[in-house]
């Protein structure tokens, strides 16, 4: 088969050049579009860090981000998730319960599901399949004036959910 000028040459071809140029804007979009939702799942702590008491902000901030059964809020550098239910706040340690890894959100599935085995949790962090023994760790949340304060210190084993361990709003 003949070959076009431009591929003797090496040089790209004006349809060649069109179709890496819209496939290089695509990747923009969606690096910017993922970055914008990194952002908006991922809030900044207000004060502390893991290990120790942090600030998530105030109920007012946090529950018009975090609706009834919504996404539960992902605090990546300390490490948990908050989950707002009928019965109020959970903070859940990230790790998993069965071997360690650590436990997105799938949003498609609307659930947790760890990559590793496969052990799903709902956002009471109660296991719905896969190998794990027990729900989601917890860590204590404490509401101090308007402020949400969670205790990334202190985490606590359960064998099963109980409304006691939501913090109500
Ligand atoms: S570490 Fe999560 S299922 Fe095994």
């Amino acid at each position: 088969m003949a070959e076009t000028k431009a591929q003797e040459t090496g040089i790209f071809s004006r349809r060649e050049f069109l179709r890496w140029g819209f496939w290089a804007a695509t990747a923009l979009a969606t690096a910017e579009i993922g970055g914008a939702m990194l952002v908006f799942f991922w809030p900044k702590l207000k004060a502390g860090a893991f290990g120790g008491e942090v600030n998530i902000g105030t109920l007012d901030e946090i529950l018009g981000q975090l609706p009834v059964n919504a996404v539960p809020l992902y605090f990546r550098d300390a490490r948990f998730y908050l989950s707002h239910i009928e019965d109020g706040l959970l903070a859940m340690y990230r790790k998993c319960p069965h071997l360690g890894c650590v436990v997105p959100w799938n949003f498609e599935e609307d659930q947790f599901h760890c990559p590793c085995h496969s052990s799903l949790y709902n956002r009471k962090g109660e296991v719905l399949g896969g190998p794990a023994p027990r729900p989601l760790d917890l860590m204590a949340i404490e509401i101090r004036g308007s402020e949400i304060w969670v205790n990334t210190g202190e985490i606590t084993q359960r064998s099963a959910y109980d409304p006691s361990q939501a913090t109500s709003v």
